[in-house]
């Protein structure tokens, strides 16, 4: 296990300067955003996509509105999973908006019969029936996808929505019964298919594979049942690294088997959705956070910080580490002895009274002291809005922007 230790990151240097602007005791607590990590690394994963690629971000990996204004300027559109979703997007954006979500309520449908959204999925045959109705109430036609919880998950991700039993999308075997009724109802035209499938994959040689299976079934559907569906949206699912950040996602391996599956179907003239949440947006967050206790309990490690999983709930949900570096901050003005731990394992702890609020568990650490600041790297996704906030009742983070 290597060493953490402070490295130069250009995140520092911000960090130091808030900290002098402020000239404040109470402890530091903040999420950070790069927004020009994020512009150049949005309009990079675009520019590598082929011509039948269009590009959504997933809100829900994190809805801040600085972050929607940058990806504005860069992606096709916007998938929203909720009424919520929509608001922000269309407050922000003139562009596309997809929606998708498992539980629809009758005021999400609402928005998709009035027309607020391009396309939406349908996840059930319940689902079908409830968008036909109220289109056929307002005598409208409604775009939609099927979404498809696939037989067979080609990918040994962390999380799985598809190719095994779970509430998302309509079993693969289910499919023509399905595309039956919709042919049935005046009122839903189906432009193609979803099949958005897992969390957090790693390999893009899977990656690829997943995709050639979704076009290839979806080009069979659209025979077999002479329906013309050339949408077909592959999710998102492109994982980070937590573990080992030196081997990251290859997405040039990605990008070339699109560029691949673009000369295979281009006689068909398919349009190809990536909606991307967390490979889009977790590189440019931080969540940067004071170190307010370090003791040693049972012969362990522990350093207490400001702050934890109420703020950044997924190293908890998925007992992981978030990986970290450790900011010097030499200011120490008490008269007395500040704690120290050197060359040691050390778990982060947060601010919270339960012992599943653990940041990191058993990292080794050259040197970490009270007053020290901790950085969290990959914290721009699925960090704050994904946390239980008012938890204990602490104050929330503080968010930079960083342009
Ligand atoms: C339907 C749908 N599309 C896209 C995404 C984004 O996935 P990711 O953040 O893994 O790219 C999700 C995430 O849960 C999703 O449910």
């Amino acid at each position: 296990m290597s060493i953490i230790q402070e490295e130069k990151v250009s995140i520092n240097d911000i960090v130091k300067k808030l900290n002098e602007k402020n000239n404040r005791r109470e402890a530091f607590c903040a999420y950070i955003y790069d927004l020009e990590q994020l512009r150049k690394h949005a309009a990079s994963i675009k520019r590598s996509l082929p011509p039948f690629c269009r590009l959504f971000y997933a809100m829900k990996a994190n809805p801040d509105k600085r972050i929607i204004k940058v990806l504005d300027e860069i992606v096709d559109g916007f998938e929203a999973a909720s009424a919520g979703e929509v608001r922000i997007a269309k407050a922000i954006s003139k562009k596309p908006i997809i929606f998708g979500a498992p539980a629809k309520k009758d005021y999400e449908l609402e928005l998709i019969v009035k027309g607020e959204t391009e396309l939406a999925n349908i996840e059930s045959f319940h689902d079908a029936n409830r968008l036909q109705y109220l289109a056929e109430s307002v005598q409208k036609k409604v775009a939609v996808v099927v979404r498809v919880n696939l037989q067979d998950n080609v990918s040994n991700s962390y999380l799985k929505m598809a190719g095994v039993p779970t509430q998302f999308g309509v079993a693969e075997r289910d499919i023509p019964q399905l595309l039956k009724k919709l042919s049935l109802s005046p009122n839903l035209e189906v432009r193609g298919f979803h099949f958005h499938a897992m969390s957090n994959n790693l390999d893009a040689e899977a990656h690829v594979r997943f995709i050639a299976v979704c076009l290839e079934k979806a080009v069979d559907w659209q025979k077999k049942y002479g329906i013309s569906a050339p949408v077909v949206n592959v999710g998102g699912g492109i994982g980070i690294n937590y573990i080992n950040s030196k081997a990251p996602f290859d997405w040039n391996v990605l990008s070339e088997g699109l560029h691949n599956l673009y000369k295979q179907y281009k006689s068909k003239k398919l349009e190809l959705i990536i909606e991307m949440g967390r490979y889009m947006v977790a590189e440019s967050g931080f969540y940067a956070t004071e170190v307010i206790d370090v003791k040693v309990n049972h012969g362990e490690g522990f350093a207490l910080v400001r702050g934890g999983s109420h703020h950044l709930r997924l190293p908890a949900a998925w007992k992981m580490n978030q990986p970290f570096i450790v900011l010097s901050n030499e200011k120490w003005d008490f008269p007395f002895e500040r704690p120290i731990i050197k060359n040691s394992k050390v778990s982060i702890a947060g601010e919270l009274c339960t012992p599943t609020d653990i940041l990191a568990k058993d990292v080794l650490i050259k040197e970490i002291r009270a007053g020290d600041i901790l950085i969290f790297q990959f914290a721009g996704a699925y960090g704050w809005t994904i946390s239980h906030h008012n938890f204990l009742s602490h104050p929330y983070p503080e968010v930079y922007y960083y342009e």
